[in-house]
């Protein structure tokens, strides 16, 4: 069988005050997958993604990163593999030039300045935010703030992106921005997301979390019409595909006509080149440092 590009075993996790978060997860992603990842508040979503690149051990089960269990020998070479883009985008600008926000990855990976500059500005350019490379990050229009730690996460030229909720908070031309955007990336996409037209047309399978437990797992085009089942977890069919309810089959692509076929995606930038230490952004998932592995 190929390779996992991640593969996910009966992992179980509890939080300090005793709030169990996953209980016996499993699940595999196949190399070039994109895949959903649904469910009501408080889930696990974000729980899961904190383990895909090790910011959260495991307390029972593994992750394995491209056949690899994630362990504290092989952790930073997961966290060059798997790119997370955390939901708040807070996390990742802090520097006086967005450039420097995006050249923080490269720079920790042991690139060159001369790499550096090369994939800032392919990162910069990929999201358009180029002409705001001189201005604080914490400047930047909230819209601009998710497409800018995105940059900086493909800026380390990731294999596997993990995204917590892209489209959070942002206004239906900056969705659409950043569907366009996901959608023109050839990685590997596990995208936690509440936005079903996001998850209706970027991915073709769909995982359900409710409390900590893996509900369902299939096409996205079965799982996300399921309308009971969707309800169950308090989620709901998205409006693109209610269309094709309707009478009017709307395919799953339809809305997003520049979608490529496979082999005329974008790449990420500079994918091939890297090496060590990879950027752990500053979050909270841990309620501490956020090096609990290293
Ligand atoms: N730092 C934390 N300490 C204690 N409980 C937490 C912490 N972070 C999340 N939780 C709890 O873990 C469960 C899963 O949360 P989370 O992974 O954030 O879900 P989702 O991302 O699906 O909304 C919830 O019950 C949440 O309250
Ligand atoms: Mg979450």
């Amino acid at each position: 069988m190929k390779t996992s590009a991640i593969e996910v075993r009966d992992l179980a996790y509890r939080y300090p005050d005793g709030t169990l978060a996953l209980d016996g997860i499993s699940l595999r992603v196949a190399p070039g997958e994109r895949v959903a990842l649904l469910g009501p508040n408080g889930a696990g979503k974000s729980t899961l993604i904190g383990h895909l690149n090790g910011i959260l051990p495991a307390q029972q089960g593994q992750v394995l990163i491209g056949g690899q269990a994630i362990t504290p020998a092989t952790l930073v070479q997961a966290r060059q593999t798997v790119g997370v883009v955390f939901q708040d985008p807070d996390n990742m600008l802090f520097m006086t030039h967005l450039a420097d926000d995006v050249a923080f990855g490269p720079r920790n990976q042991g690139c060159g300045e001369e790499e550096v500059g090369r994939r800032v500005a392919r990162a910069l350019d990929h999201v358009g935010l180029r002409d705001q490379a001189a201005k604080p990050g914490l400047h930047l229009s909230f819209g601009q703030k998710k497409r800018a730690a995105l940059a900086a996460v493909l800026a380390m030229a990731p294999r596997v992106l993990v995204l917590d909720e892209p489209t959070s908070n942002l206004d239906p031309r900056a969705k659409r921005a950043m569907i366009e955007l996901l959608a023109g990336l050839d990685a590997t996409l596990i995208v936690a997301t509440h936005d079903m037209d996001l998850a209706w047309t970027l991915c073709g399978r769909a995982l359900v979390l409710d409390g900590g437990r893996l509900m369902a797992d299939g096409p996205a085009g079965v799982i996300m019409i399921d309308d009971a089942l969707m309800h169950r977890h308090g989620l709901e069919v998205p409006h693109l595909a209610l269309h094709r309810s309707a009478g009017q089959v709307v395919p799953q692509d339809s809305e997003y006509p520049h979608r490529h076929p496979p082999g005329h995606v974008s790449r990420i930038p500079g994918r091939e080149a890297v090496s060590p230490q990879s950027r752990v952004p500053a979050q909270r998932l841990a309620g501490g440092d956020g090096e609990d592995l290293a």
